[in-house]
């Protein structure tokens, strides 16, 4: 009896964390809004009442949970994302998660929000680090995932942070990373003041600043896979079913109100995952889950 229940509890748990359900995501992220909201901080609190799941985030994320397969034993590691996925992992998971960025801009808002969703420090930890250099003791973590990060780290930045990722990684961890791709590498520059974390990145001789590098397929090995010391265990690309021959992307022409629907838009826009970017019309996002050998 006491067995059958036990076998019960735990397929209700594991149908909970299996699939990430993003329907559920988004009306957190409004409970998330309303919390801003009512704490007075009316600008933050609009980015998430008026676009909950942004168009890429919702793919992204749902790739990183559905691979993942997160328990509350795990403990985990977000390297420069202390945003939605952290708060909603650590509730609705239970497991350790440290929510991390090179900038501090995160902790005041986050510690805010953990205190209003009733999580405590163990649940929810937030550090200020940078993905080159982690402060982290070596195997200390479970699972590390970095959404949208190591394209933003200049010159040989994010090869240093798949090598940081490997050494706290415990042995049989994952590492789970989403990027953007091209059919070629390729960096883009931009205007000081078009992103917030412009100062730790690099500034070139006319005053740009990088913002990212789009991945080949031939650069996610040499810059990532290899540098990490891990082994791969599955690489998938995701693309848009429009523009094809163009190098702009269907979300650069998402106005702002067009954020409630996002995840509408996403369903009917984006490709699902696939083994090969030549299986795409126009591959936009390489998504890499490495482990860590046990012996
Ligand atoms: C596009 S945002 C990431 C979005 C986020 N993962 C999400 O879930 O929405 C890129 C983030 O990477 C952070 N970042 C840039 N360089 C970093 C570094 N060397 N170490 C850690 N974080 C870094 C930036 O401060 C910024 O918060």
């Amino acid at each position: 009896m006491s067995g059958a229940l036990s076998v019960r509890q735990q397929s209700s748990a594991d149908r909970e964390t299996a699939r990430l359900d993003l329907a559920d995501l988004y009306l957190y992220a409004m409970r998330v809004g309303m919390h801003l909201l009512a704490r007075g901080r009316l600008k933050r609190a609009l980015r998430y009442l008026v676009q909950p799941v942004p168009y890429w985030r919702g793919l992204e994320y749902r790739l990183v949970w559905d691979a993942a397969r997160f328990t509350p034993g795990d403990r985990i590691l977000d390297i420069g994302s202390p945003k939605l996925l952290a708060l909603y992992l650590a509730e609705k998971v239970g497991a350790e998660v440290h929510a991390t960025d090179i900038d501090a801009y995160f902790v005041n808002e986050y510690t805010l929000l953990r205190r209003a969703r009733g999580l405590s420090e163990q649940n929810l930890a937030f550090d200020v680090q940078d993905g080159r250099a982690l402060t982290y003791a070596a195997a200390s973590f479970t699972k590390v995932y970095a959404v949208s990060v190591l394209e933003h780290i200049p010159d040989e930045g994010d090869s240093d942070c798949v090598r940081e990722i490997g050494r706290v990684l415990r042995p049989g961890g994952t590492c789970l990373v989403t990027v953007p791709f091209w059919p070629v590498s390729r960096d883009e520059y931009k205007e000081p003041d078009a992103f917030y974390w412009a100062g730790s990145s690099k500034t070139r001789a006319d005053g740009r600043v990088f913002f990212q590098r789009r991945y080949s397929e031939a650069d996610l090995f040499t810059r990532l896979i290899e540098p990490s010391g891990l082994a791969l265990d599955k690489i998938a690309f995701v693309g848009e079913r429009v523009l094809a021959g163009s190098d702009r992307e269907f979300g650069d022409f998402l106005p702002v109100p067009s954020g409630p629907v996002h995840p509408l838009l996403s369903r009917l826009v984006h490709t699902g995952p696939v083994d090969s970017p030549a299986a795409l019309v126009k591959p936009l996002c390489a998504f890499v889950v490495l482990t860590k050998p046990t012996a």
